[in-house]
């Protein structure tokens, strides 16, 4: 098992570059099953659950390789395959779009009830809903194996009851190979949504209104091969924005789009926090007390649920009481547990956070409970008063490209160990 040692106390200075989006690549990945031809996809980021999704194509009689630096060539055309089990999709939530793509290309598609991060129930009965709207009827078989399948697909109006990223963007996939006009309305918002829409509109789709609360989808009857370029990861960014903070520091943020992060922003400038905004760099500077602020996490452009544990955790530094209510899922608080560890004032009561701040973090041993969370206790250690080991780092592969060697960039004292090597308590750099 590996682990992160960090020795807290270094201010973040200098240069970070920012990848492309995790959670825009897997989509498309997915999205390029639909495409009778090749797609070369540009700024993927090398991350677990990309390299899952390369297997996943794989195996269902595609060929997807990295053939440069974040660039991966998938072609489809012999893809044959319209079923994904319980082993091949359990790693990973965007195994649910393929649903879309296969039901999209095949008209029928076995797909097991996917994995990922657990803060809480995660249901997929809005993406079904859309698929029933579209003309699919499904039944759900022993061992979570979702069966759906369609005569044939018709455009419908579909309203979401709830806001959700992936219904969108499963709806959308489906929706671009049946057969007349879809609107989703009460669509999410989220920049990767735009940039599904993009991307099978580059690829011959015909999408209106991604972005907005109502998305026109016309059917087409194929999409062709093209290239197409990732957008940045605004939470990755966001992540390196709250790291700067918590540790007073001055960093630019490089390669982002800065309009997807100013929800970030503007909670940073209230906590008193100086960013400014350039064309495709943020730089965020932190030279003054930090204040209390109240969090709620909103569908995009609220604030992202996706750096709730990471803007809790710089809050542990801001004098006064801060509020933070997780309004997207059930149970993300579970880190909150491991903050405690580090001598962290936090109390829980179901969606709502009481963080008492002011006080230093103490290193000490912890461990991710999931993607963002794991980003979170990084962040906790950089914060803390000696030596942090931050373990479970399969969650926080999942989702940061480098994720220490960007930080060690900056000047943090983090390594990468085996656990039982041993740690120098003086420097780990
Ligand atoms: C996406 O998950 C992201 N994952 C998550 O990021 C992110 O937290 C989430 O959107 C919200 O922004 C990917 O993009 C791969 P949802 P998704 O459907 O699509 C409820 C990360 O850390 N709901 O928008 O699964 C659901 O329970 C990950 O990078 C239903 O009730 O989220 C939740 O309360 C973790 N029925 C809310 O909607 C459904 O059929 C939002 O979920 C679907 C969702």
């Amino acid at each position: 098992m590996e682990k992160y040692v960090i020795l807290g106390g270094a201010k973040l200075e200098g240069e970070v570059e920012i990848s492309g989006a995790k959670n825009s690549a897997v989509a498309l990945i997915v999205a390029a099953l639909m495409v009778d031809g090749t797609c070369i996809i540009e700024n993927v980021p090398p991350v677990s659950d990309t390299y899952v999704l390369i297997d996943i194509i794989n195996q269902l009689g595609g060929n997807a390789e990295f053939i440069d630096k974040g660039v991966l060539k998938i072609d489809s055309s012999n893809l044959c395959c319209y079923e994904a089990p319980y082993e091949m999709v359990s790693k990973i939530r965007a195994s649910s779009y393929l649903m879309g793509a296969l039901l999209g290309r095949f008209k029928k598609a076995r797909v097991a009830m996917p994995g990922g991060c657990d803060f809480g129930v995660r249901p997929i009965d809005l993406h079904l809903k859309g698929f029933e709207a579209l003309g699919a009827s499904y039944s759900t078989e022993k061992g979570g194996i979702v069966d759906i399948k369609a005569e044939s697909l018709t455009g419908a109006s579909i309203y979401m009851d709830q806001v959700s990223v992936g219904a969108t963007i499963n709806i959308m996939l489906a929706a671009t190979l049946a057969e007349g006009q879809t609107v989703i309305e009460n669509a999410a918002k989220e920049p990767h949504i735009v940039d599904v829409a993009n991307f099978l509109s580059s690829m011959g789709a015909n999408i209106k209104g991604a972005g907005t609360d109502v998305i026109k989808i016309k059917g087409v009857d194929s999409l062709h091969g093209g290239t197409y370029t990732v957008i940045p990861d605004q939470i990755e960014a966001g992540t390196f924005m709250i790291a700067a903070a918590a540790t007073g520091g001055d960093v630019l943020i490089k390669n982002i789009i800065p309009k997807h992060l100013d929800s970030i922003s503007a909670k940073l400038l209230e906590i008193g926090v100086t960013v400014e905004e350039y064309d495709d760099s943020l730089r965020v500077i932190a030279n003054k007390p930090l204040k209390k602020a109240n969090i709620k996490t909103m569908p995009h452009p609220g604030f992202p649920t996706d750096l709730q544990p990471q803007i809790l955790t710089l809050l542990t530094a801001a004098e006064g009481t801060s509020i933070v209510t997780e309004n997207v899922w059930d149970n993300r608080f579970k880190y909150v547990e491991e903050l405690r560890r580090m001598g962290a004032n936090v109390s829980v009561d179901g969606r709502i956070a009481v963080v008492e701040g002011g006080g230093r973090l103490i290193g000490s041993p912890v461990s991710s409970t999931d993607l963002r969370a794991g980003a979170a206790l990084v962040i906790a250690g950089l914060m803390a008063d000696g030596v942090t080991e931050v373990y479970n780092l399969n969650y926080i592969d999942r989702g940061y490209e480098d994720f220490e060697k960007k930080l060690r960039g900056l000047g943090a004292q983090i390594t990468r160990r085996a656990d039982g090597e041993k740690t120098k308590t003086a420097t780990i750099a």
